[in-house]
C-alpha cells in the first residue's frame, strides 16, 4: 500500500534563537530533519512532503537532493494548515504518516508499527505517558459510564489541546506525540474541513481526531518505545540532551557487540561506526562520516577520525586527527599525529608527533617518527624519514610529487623539492635541500658546508652615553 510521509518543519523555533532554522541545527552530525527523512526512508515512503515556512529556502537547499517534494507553508496557522498545504501533493490511496522535522530520534520501527496500526484503515495516533502532561495534547478517552476520561484501553474520543482544556482534562497524562498515521483519503478531506475556533485561533491538526470519531472511524493509540524517540527540539539545552541520550545509545550499542569503550559518557559518533572485536577506544574520542575499525585495533583518547579505514591491530595514540585516511594493520599512529585526505599507510607504518601526512603513500614498515610534512608523496617499505623533514610540494600554482624508493633513510630537517625522486636504498644527509633526483644506495648530501672562521669577533653595542 502506497505510503506517504508528511514532515512538518514550517515552525519558527523562536527558543533556538538562531538565524539557522531549527530543523538545520545537528545532532550527532546531521541535520535534525535528516533524522527523521533517514525514518521516513527506513519507513519505505513512496512519497515524502516536506512543509517548509521560516527559513524554507535554507531548508529546501539543504534537502534539495534527496527527493522530498516542498511545499510553503505561509504563514503558518497550526498544524492542521500545516497538512493543507501537503494536500495537492498527496495521492488518494494509503496512508499518509504525520511527522515532525524537529522530533529527529523517532525509530523507523514505530513508524512502520503506526502504519501498520493504521492499515489504510483507521486514524493511529502515537501516544505516550508523561509525568508532566503541561503543553502538550490530552489523549481524551470515553469511559464506561460515558463520560470522557483517560481510563486505559478505553476508546480515544478526542485530542485537547492544553490551552484549550478543562482542568480535569488537564490531569490527564497520557500525551499526543505529535505523530499519526491516517488513511490518506480521509486525511485530505478532514484537514480541508478543519476550522480554527479555539484559544490560538490556530487550525489543529489534532481536531481530526473527534471528526473520525464522528464518522465512526476506528481511532487507535500506539504507545512510543521511549520519551527519547518522541522527544521534540525546542531549544539548545533541550538539543544537547537528546544529543547526550543518543550518543549514549550509540556507545551501549557498540559495548553489547563487544567494543570497549573507556566511558559511553565521553564518547561521540556522529555518522557510521564499524569495529572488529576486541577493538578499545578511550575518553573523549570524536567518529564522523563512515569509520571503519578492525579487529584489535586501539584508539587513544581524544582522537578526532572521520571517514577512515583503520585496519586490524593499529594503535592510534591520543590526540591524533585523521581525515579521509587509510591505515594500514599493526601500525602505530600519533600522539598528535595529523592524518589528511589521501593518506593511505601501509601495515606496521610508524607516524609519530608532529606530523602530517597528506595524499601519500607509504608502504609497509616505513617511518616518520618526529615533525615531519610528507604531501603529494610515494614512500617505499622500511623508509626512514628523519626529524623535521618535509616535502615541499607546491610551488605556489601545480602540486608535484616526491617519490621515495624502499629502504631510503633521509636524514633530519630536510626540504625535499618536488618533483624528486629518490633512488633505492639512498641516504640523504641531515639538513639537505634536495631538488634534484637523489641517486640509489649513495649518499647525497645538499647544503652548505661548515666553515669555522678565525679571528671573528662578535659585533658589541654601543657604549651608553
Ligand atoms: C502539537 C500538537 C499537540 C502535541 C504536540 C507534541 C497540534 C494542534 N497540537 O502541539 O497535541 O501534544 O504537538 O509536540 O497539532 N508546524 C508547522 N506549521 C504550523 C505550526 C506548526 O509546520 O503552522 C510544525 C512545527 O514546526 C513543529 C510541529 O508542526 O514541527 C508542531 O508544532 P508546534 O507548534 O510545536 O505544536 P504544539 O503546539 O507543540
Ligand atoms: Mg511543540
Amino acid at each position: 500500500m502506497a505510503l506517504n510521509v508528511v514532515i512538518m518543519a514550517a515552525g519558527k523555533g523562536t527558543r533556538m534563537k538562531s538565524a539557522l532554522p531549527k530543523v538545520l541545527h545537528k545532532l550527532a552530525g546531521a541535520p535534525l530533519l535528516a533524522h527523521v527523512m533517514d525514518a521516513a526512508a527506513r519507513t519505505g515512503a513512496d512519497r515524502t512532503v516536506i512543509i517548509t515556512g521560516h527559513g524554507a529556502e535554507a531548508v529546501e537547499a539543504a534537502f534539495a537532493d534527496r527527493g522530498a517534494v516542498f511545499v510553503r507553508q505561509m504563514p503558518q496557522l497550526g498544524t492542521g494548515h500545516a497538512v493543507q498545504q501537503a494536500v495537492p501533493a498527496l495521492g488518494d490511496e494509503g496512508t499518509t504518516l504525520i511527522l515532525n522535522g524537529d522530533v529527529p530520534l523517532i525509530r523507523a520501527e514505530t513508524c512502520a508499527a503506526l502504519v501498520q496500526a493504521c492499515g489504510g484503515q483507521a486514524l493511529a495516533l502515537l501516544t505516550i505517558e508523561l509525568a508532566d502532561a503541561t503543553g502538550y495534547g490530552r489523549i481524551v478517552r470515553e469511559s464506561a459510564s460515558g463520560v470522557a476520561s483517560a481510563a486505559a484501553g478505553a476508546a480515544v474520543r478526542a485530542i485537547v489541546e492544553h490551552k484549550d482544556a478543562t482542568p480535569a482534562q488537564r490531569e490527564i497524562r497520557e500525551i499526543y506525540t505529535g505523530i499519526m498515521a491516517a488513511p490518506t483519503a480521509l486525511l485530505k478531506r478532514w484537514v480541508m474541513a478543519l476550522k480554527n475556533e479555539n484559544a490560538q485561533k490556530e487550525y489543529y491538526l489534532t481536531d481530526i481526531v473527534a471528526m473520525a470519531v464522528a464518522e465512526g472511524v476506528p481511532v487507535v493509540a500506539r504507545a512510543a518505545a521511549s520519551e527519547t524517540e518522541v522527544a521534540g527540539v525546542n531549544s539548545p539545552v533541550q538539543l544537547a540532551e537528546l544529543e547526550r541520550r543518543f550518543q549514549v545509545q550509540q556507545a551501549h550499542m557498540l559495548m553489547e557487540a563487544g567494543v570497549r569503550l573507556a566511558d559511553p559518557a565521553r564518547f561521540d559518533q556522529r555518522g557510521e561506526l564499524a569495529c572488529g572485536s576486541d577493538v578499545e577506544i578511550d575518553v573523549g574520542c570524536i567518529f564522523e562520516g563512515s569509520v571503519q575499525i578492525g579487529d584489535g585495533a586501539r584508539i587513544g583518547a581524544h582522537c578526532v577520525i572521520r571517514d577512515a579505514h583503520i585496519e586490524a591491530g593499529a594503535v592510534i595514540h591520543p590526540f591524533t586527527h585523521i581525515e579521509g585516511a587509510r591505515v594500514g594493520a599493526g601500525a602505530l599512529i600519533g600522539p598528535y599525529a595529523r592524518l589528511r585526505p589521501g593518506a593511505a599507510l601501509g601495515a606496521e607504518v610508524h607516524i609519530g608527533n608532529f606530523v602530517e601526512v597528506k595524499n601519500s603513500t607509504l608502504a609497509r614498515g616505513a617511518k616518520a617518527n618526529h615533525l615531519a610534512y610528507l604531501g603529494d608523496a610515494t614512500v617505499g617499505e622500511r623508509v626512514n624519514y628523519g626529524a623535521g623533514s618535509i616535502t615541499a610540494n607546491y610551488d605556489g600554482a601545480n602540486k608535484h610529487r616526491t617519490v621515495i624508493g624502499n629502504d631510503v633513510h633521509v636524514g633530519s630537517n630536510c626540504v625535499l623539492v618536488a618533483p624528486v625522486t629518490l633512488g633505492d636504498g639512498a641516504t640523504i644527509g641531515g639538513g639537505s635541500t634536495i631538488s634534484k633526483d637523489a641517486p640509489a644506495g649513495q649518499l647525497t648530501v645538499a647544503r652548505a658546508r661548515q666553515a669555522s672562521i678565525a679571528g671573528w669577533t662578535r659585533p658589541k653595542k654601543p657604549a651608553k652615553a
